[in-house]
């Protein structure tokens, strides 16, 4: 309702994360468009300078839209540790350093929550993973789409499956994290279940609104 369609024909994944850009394939996958990435067009890696998802996934789908003059998706996320305030969030790829080491991020959140604890602190282990899309056209015209998933953060980290902190996040209702299942359960788009990952909800509304009529 009110949302621009999209029509099939190329359209660019503005994302350098191979994990990222693999999923959205994914999840793209049975709607039959030619996609691009940005890092096969050479397209720069803008520096994330917002302050909100939706701002950092603005930033990089525009960004693409501009540089390649085709419609451009995409995808900002995180994970959010409520006894963090919320943290690492948009800083999520950051927490991981140049190295991209995920197992050091993942102990970071653990050592402070644990800090947390043993100064007094609540023993709160919610966390959550959002997901923002934005899809950008070269006329400037842009759609936003979040999804989000609850859970509990769990130490130690289990399972090899996924990317980034899917090994130390397990979705309510499950008995397994991320990174203990295969793409198909994480996306949970499936027959008539509800859609399960961030990006997975994220992507039913994008579709929804932009792709179906
Ligand atoms: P972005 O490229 O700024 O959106 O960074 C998102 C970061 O959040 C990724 O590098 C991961 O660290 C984390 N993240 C986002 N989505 C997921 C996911 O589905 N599983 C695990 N980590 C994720």
């Amino acid at each position: 309702m009110g949302h621009r369609k999209l029509e099939p024909g190329k359209l660019v994944v503005a994302s350098h994360n191979k994990g990222k850009i693999r999923e959205i394939n994914e999840l793209l996958a049975p709607y039959g468009f030619d996609v691009v990435s940005a890092g096969e067009l050479n397209l720069p890696e803008p520096e994330e300078t917002g302050t909100t998802f939706e701002a950092n996934a603005a930033l990089k789908a525009v960004a693409a839209a501009e540089g390649s003059g085709l419609p451009s998706l995409a995808d900002d996320s995180g994970f959010c540790v409520a006894a963090l305030g919320g943290d690492p969030g948009i800083y999520s790829a950051r927490w991981a350093g140049p190295d991209k080491d995920f197992a050091m991020a993942m102990r970071t959140i653990e050592e402070k929550l644990q800090t947390g604890f043993s100064s007094g602190a609540e023993q709160n282990r919610r966390g959550s993973f959002v997901a923002v899309l934005c899809l950008a056209w070269p006329d400037g015209h842009q759609e936003y789409f979040r999804g989000e998933v609850e859970g509990d953060v769990v130490w130690p980290p289990r399972g090899t499956e996924g990317f980034g902190y899917d090994p130390m996040f397990q979705p309510d209702g499950h008995d397994r994290t991320f990174g203990e299942m295969s793409p198909e359960e994480k996306h949970g788009l499936s027959d008539d279940r509800e859609p399960l990952s961030h990006r997975a909800r994220a992507f039913t509304l994008f579709a929804e609104g932009c792709l179906k009529g």
